[in-house]
C-alpha cells in the first residue's frame, strides 16, 4: 500500500475495501449531486493572503465548540450506518476522536448503539436525535443520551423526507446487506471487511431495534423508518426536545438566515449551516457560500458551526475565517474508518490538523482563534 497523506488516498483505500453498496453509501449526493459537488468545489475559489517573516513559534489550533474545549474545532459528523463502512465503526470513529481530543456524534441510525458507544469511551460524545412521529420513542432515545452521559443534542431539522440517492436504489441498501448474488460477488472481493463482520454482533440499526416498538428486524425497520419520519415536525417540537433534554442543543441543518433566526429565537446553543453534505435538497447553495449570509444574520448570538465539502484544513481554515466557530466532518471520517478502521480516523484527523496549523501559519497567524477574515483575499470570498 503507498503512503497516505491526504483524504484523498483515504477515500481510494476505502474505496477498494469497502463494499460497494456502502462505499456509494457515502460517496453519493441526492439526484445529480450538484450540491454534494458545489459543497468541495466553492472552496476552491476562496483564496488566502500569504504572510512572511512573522514569528510562528509555539502555534496552537485548539478551541472551543459550546464551550467545550477541543483540540481542534473539527468535530466527527453524525453519520447513518457507519458500523457498515468497518464493523464495530461508530465504536472505533468514537476512540479515535476520543484520544485525539475532538467531539463525536453519533447518529440516530447508527449501527453502535448509544450504550455501546458509552461503554467503549471515557469522556462524553453528543447525540444526533432524528424527530420520528412515534414521541414516546424519541423520549426515551434522549433519555438514554442523558444517561450516557451525551453532552449536546444535535438536532437535525433538514430530513423530514428524504433526498433520492439513485446508487442507494439501484444497489438496494440495506444493513445488513442482503445476499443476492451480486452482493455476494462484489463481498468476495472484500475479505477484510467480511471478516471483520463475521467477528461483531452489530449488524442492524442498534439504537432502533428492540427499542421502538415493532421493530424486529430489518424488512420491518426499513419501512418503520420512512412512515416514521415526521411530516409534521415545527419550532413548537424545537421547543419540547429542548425543554425535555434540558442540555447543550445544537440545531443541524440550517440555511437560511430566516431559520437561523427561529434558532436563536429557540434557545438553541449553536446552529450548524449544513445541506446535510448534499444529499438532502439537490440544487442548494453549498454550506460555504451559506455560511457568511448566516454569521451577518445570527453570528453575535449564537455559535454558528458548518459542514459539507470538507476535505482538508485548508477548508477548515476558511471556514472559520468566514464566521465558523467549528466544522464537522462527514465522508472525511468514513474514508478512514473505510480503509483502515480506527487508525484511518486517527489518520483523518492528523492530516486535517497538520494541514489547518501549516496553512494558519502561511497566514501569519500561530493561535487559530485568532482567525478571521484579514487571512482571506479580498475579493474571493
Ligand atoms: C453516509 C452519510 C450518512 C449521513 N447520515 C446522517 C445522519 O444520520 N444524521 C445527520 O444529521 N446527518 C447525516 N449525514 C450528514 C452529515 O452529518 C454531514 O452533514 C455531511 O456529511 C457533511 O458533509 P461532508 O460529508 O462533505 O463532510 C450523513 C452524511 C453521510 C455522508
Amino acid at each position: 500500500m503507498s503512503i497516505i497523506t491526504n483524504i484523498e488516498d483515504l477515500r481510494r483505500l476505502a474505496k477498494k475495501r469497502v463494499p460497494r453498496m456502502f462505499y456509494d453509501y457515502a460517496d453519493a449526493g441526492s439526484w445529480t449531486e450538484s450540491t454534494y459537488r458545489a459543497n468541495h468545489a466553492d472552496f476552491a475559489g476562496i483564496k488566502f493572503r500569504q504572510r512572511v517573516a512573522v514569528n510562528l513559534e509555539n502555534r496552537c489550533v485548539a478551541s472551543t465548540m459550546i464551550g467545550q474545549d477541543v483540540a481542534m474545532p473539527v468535530a466527527l459528523a453524525p453519520t447513518g450506518l457507519t458500523g457498515m463502512q468497518h464493523a464495530d465503526g461508530e465504536i472505533l470513529a468514537a476512540k479515535a476522536a476520543e484520544k485525539f481530543g475532538v467531539p463525536f456524534t453519533l447518529s440516530t441510525m447508527s449501527i453502535c448503539s448509544i450504550e455501546d458507544i458509552a461503554a467503549n469511551t471515557s469522556k462524553p460524545f453528543w447525540f444526533q436525535l432524528y424527530v420520528m412521529k412515534d414521541r414516546d420513542f424519541i423520549n426515551r432515545l434522549i433519555d438514554r443520551a442523558k444517561a450516557a452521559r451525551c453532552s449536546a443534542l444535535v438536532l437535525t431539522l433538514d430530513l423530514q423526507v428524504l433526498g433520492q440517492r439513485h446508487k442507494d436504489l439501484r444497489n438496494g441498501l440495506s444493513a445488513p446487506p442482503k445476499l443476492t448474488i451480486a452482493n455476494l460477488i462484489n463481498l468476495a472481493t472484500k475479505p477484510r471487511w467480511c471478516l471483520g463482520m463475521l467477528g461483531t454482533k452489530r449488524r442492524t440499526f442498534g439504537n432502533i431495534v428492540g427499542h421502538a416498538t415493532s421493530v424486529s428486524d430489518m424488512s420491518s425497520l426499513s419501512s418503520w423508518t420512512s412512515q416514521q419520519f415526521d411530516l409534521g415536525l415545527s419550532w413548537k417540537d424545537v421547543e419540547w426536545i429542548k425543554q425535555r433534554w434540558g442540555g447543550k442543543l445544537i440545531i443541524k441543518g440550517i440555511m437560511d438566515a430566516e431559520d437561523a433566526r427561529l434558532c436563536v429565537e429557540s434557545g438553541a446553543d449553536a446552529l450548524i449551516v449544513s445541506n446535510h453534505g448534499g444529499r438532502q435538497l439537490d440544487g442548494a447553495e453549498s454550506s460555504i457560500r451559506a455560511l457568511p449570509g448566516i454569521v451577518d444574520a445570527v453570528g453575535k448570538q449564537i455559535e454558528v458551526h458548518m459542514d459539507g465539502g470538507i476535505r482538508s484544513g485548508q477548508d477548515v481554515i476558511k471556514a472559520l475565517a468566514l464566521g465558523a466557530q467549528g466544522v464537522y466532518i462527514g465522508r472525511p471520517f468514513l474514508y478512514g474508518l473505510g480503509a483502515m478502521g480506527e487508525e484511518g480516523v486517527s489518520k483523518c484527523l492528523q492530516i486535517i490538523r497538520n494541514e489547518l496549523d501549516l496553512t494558519m501559519a502561511f497566514c501569519g497567524l500561530r493561535d487559530v482563534r485568532q482567525v478571521d477574515k484579514n487571512i482571506l483575499l479580498p475579493g474571493t470570498f
